[in-house]
């Protein structure tokens, strides 16, 4: 069906063919194009080209299709590296020259934030070097392996260890390379698949949810070369998970740590209650911001380091603190910005908020190890511990600034109502998803605060997300003034897990 056809008119149907320019990039890792008024998703596909593709769904708002051929390729094509491009969900732009990509980021960015109507987006500050730049990963052992193409019939496809196949969440690809992840990390894949399947051990099975080995998580230091790794299980199953280890240690001297942690439920999630450490720390060691950061295989941290230098450096001079002001990390992981803030101000005024023990436990650590031992660390969940009923009760110096760098959802409408109540002067707002971010900062703008700066920050490249990060400021805050008297914030979070 070409665009100038006659029955153009009616919406497309699964099945149809459609020739169509591919113009756009959605967050999802899509090309997008049009096809009369038809807004068109294509899976695969490089921008700039002009493309064949036949319609899969038809949606309330567009068209989802498949790309079938390039009728002419993309002046910004560029050759991809990896060799599991066509079936991996990992990067999905890897065939579009990297320009091209941070230029059509910029122009979704744009799109997404269209409702706030940003006087001016600074264009994507881009990865100086956009390969081999993950310094973790999360691979999936899986019961149903991903067949590649031209792959002889019956070979053997129920244990992979990889990621999950483009577009199929039941089926993991055996990933035998990787071109964002650090360099060794592909070495040790294989090396923990050979063993597993030498030692007979089940991979996990997501539908009858039986199985032992469920995640291999590496971490790497870019600052000493360190590396860590974690299998994570569904039970400890000590006498058949030690015999993996010890070969694993024995045949990749490069591992500096080796842990296990146990996930025995549903949720398809790379985390769990920590079971040994085999080997080292259980720890590696990082440095951002001139400071020195030890990180346990659970806890959140940036995963781009080079990258993560310049959103620190961006974060500490949007905060812009200065002395006696008190500053509020919320979602502060092992403390990176908390950190480096109290190095400004001075650990007294800091305090992070954050839920995964782990991470407060490093945070708690990386403050002592950079001779920051007075900033606090709330261990709860945010909606919780900042809850709008709770400060009330708290004898605490209101935040003169809030840092904000939630997960992907955003923020929890309790921490946005305490948000309100607290009436930082500045906020910082770090987004990995811009949608989310929309939601909170529509909110945050009709309370009075406004949208100074955005700043992209391309921590991702060859895959469709972007980081931003957002300065908003309150004309009319009054910062230093204190809630209550009855309880000090120590008082109100002690009970299980409050701040030390
Ligand atoms: C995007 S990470 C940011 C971490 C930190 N700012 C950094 O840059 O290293 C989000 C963090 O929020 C934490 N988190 C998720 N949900 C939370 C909640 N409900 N309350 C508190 N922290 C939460 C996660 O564990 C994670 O450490």
């Amino acid at each position: 069906m070409s665009s100038s056809s006659p029955q153009a008119v009616r919406k497309p149907a699964r099945g149809d063919l459609l020739e169509l320019e591919l113009t756009e990039i959605d967050e999802r890792g899509r090309t997008l194009g049009r096809f009369e008024e038809f807004s068109v998703a294509v899976r695969a596909g490089v921008l700039g080209a002009r493309a064949r593709v036949r319609v899969l769904k038809r949606r309330r708002n567009g068209i989802e299709a498949v790309l079938v051929e390039e009728e002419r390729p993309s002046p910004h094509a560029a050759r991809a590296r990896c060799p599991h491009v066509a079936s991996c969900g990992g990067c999905s732009f890897q065939e579009l020259d990297y320009r091209a990509q941070l230029a059509a980021k910029e122009r979704l960015l744009a799109r997404i934030l269209a409702p706030l109507a940003p006087e001016r987006i600074e264009p994507v500050l881009a990865c100086d070097v956009p390969w081999k730049y993950r310094n973790k990963m999360d691979f999936t052992f899986g019961s149903a392996r991903w067949i590649e193409p031209g792959e002889p019939a019956g070979a053997a496809n129920g244990f992979a260890l990889g990621l999950h196949a483009r577009g199929n969440f039941q089926k993991v690809l055996d990933v035998h390379a990787c071109e964002i992840a650090f360099p060794e990390a592909a070495a040790l894949v294989a090396g923990v698949r050979r063993l597993a399947l030498e030692l007979d051990l089940p991979p996990w099975d997501v539908r009858t949810r039986a199985g032992l080995l469920r995640h291999l998580v590496l971490r790497k230091s870019w600052a000493n070369g360190a590396i860590l790794a974690d299998l994570v299980t569904s039970e400890e199953a000590r006498e058949r998970i030690e015999p993996l280890a010890e070969a694993l240690l024995a045949r990749h001297p490069e591992l500096t740590t080796l842990v296990q942690h146990v996930n025995p439920g549903v949720a398809l999630v790379a985390s769990g209650r920590l079971a040994r450490v085999f080997h080292g720390t259980g720890v590696i060691e990082e440095r951002l911001g001139g400071l020195a950061f030890a990180i346990s295989a659970t806890s959140f941290f940036q995963t781009n380091t080079p990258q993560a230098e310049k959103l620190v450096a961006l974060v500490r001079a949007w905060a812009d603190p200065r002395p006696g002001e008190t500053v509020f990390d919320l979602y502060s992981g092992c403390g990176v910005f908390a950190l480096s803030l109290a190095r400004e101000i001075g650990p007294a005024r800091v305090v992070g908020f954050e839920l995964v023990e782990s991470a407060v436990e490093d945070a708690r650590a990386n403050a002592a190890r950079n001779g920051l031992e007075g900033v606090r660390f709330v261990a709860g969940d945010l909606a919780l511990t900042l809850a709008p009923e709770q400060l009330g009760l708290r004898q605490m110096t209101r935040p003169d600034v809030c840092v904000v760098d939630p997960p992907r959802a955003g923020l929890h409408a309790r921490v946005l109502d305490s948000l309100r109540l607290l009436e930082p002067r500045r906020i910082v707002y770090v987004s990995c998803n811009a949608r989310s971010a929309v939601q909170d900062l529509s909110y945050l703008a009709a309370d009075g605060w406004r949208l100074q700066r955005v700043q992209p920050i391309d921590l991702f490249p060859h895959t469709p997300h972007l980081e931003c990060v957002f300065r908003l400021e309150r004309a009319s805050a009054s910062a230093g003034s204190d809630y209550g008297s009855e309880a000090t914030l120590e008082d109100s979070t002690s009970s299980a897990s409050g701040p030390r």
